[in-house]
């Protein structure tokens, strides 16, 4: 009973981090495109907020509830398919950390890329949310 309240919680912080993995970058392609000062200013405050008050919280979460069901059942850590799991997520870590490079850049004004990278970029998460589900249901191997 306690393991599927951890995973009911561990799907919601991964829910919450996705928000933030696909709103950040599509707020990064807005500012890219942005000239007025009032505008970029936004901007800065609502990329900050987002990744602090969001972001960083549900990676967290996720991680550590994550580490929780594995503790509970540690039979998985045998598993390929955990393996390549764990594979996606120190993917997606580095993207998670990769945006708050960027995001950096833009509080400082450095940014000098186009809006259209940042679609390209913005994309890039939805391949492992895919693999990641498909790994963790399907458990094809
Ligand atoms: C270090 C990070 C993570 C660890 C250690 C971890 C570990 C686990 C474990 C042990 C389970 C239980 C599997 C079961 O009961 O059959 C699970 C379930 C699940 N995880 Fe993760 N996970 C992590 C990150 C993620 C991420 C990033 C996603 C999505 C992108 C994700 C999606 C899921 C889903 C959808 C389930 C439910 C599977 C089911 O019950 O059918 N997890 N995770």
């Amino acid at each position: 009973m306690l393991y599927l309240w951890i995973k009911a919680f561990h799907i919601v912080a991964v829910v919450t981090w996705f928000a933030a993995l696909f709103y950040l970058p599509r707020l990064f392609v807005y500012h890219a495109m942005a000239d007025g000062t009032a505008d970029i200013e936004r901007f800065k405050i609502m990329e900050r907020k987002l990744y602090r008050g969001i972001m960083n919280p549900s990676a967290i979460a996720t991680v550590a509830l994550g580490a929780w069901l594995l503790y509970l059942v540690p039979g998985f850590l045998e598993q390929g398919w955990l393996h390549a799991k764990l594979t996606v997520v120190a993917l997606l870590i580095a993207y998670h950390l990769y945006c708050g490079r960027l995001l950096k850049a833009f509080a400082e004004d450095r940014n000098r890329r186009s809006h259209v990278w940042y679609r390209v970029f913005n994309e890039l998460p939805v391949l492992a949310l895919v693999a990641a589900v498909v790994l963790a249901v399907i458990k094809p191997f």
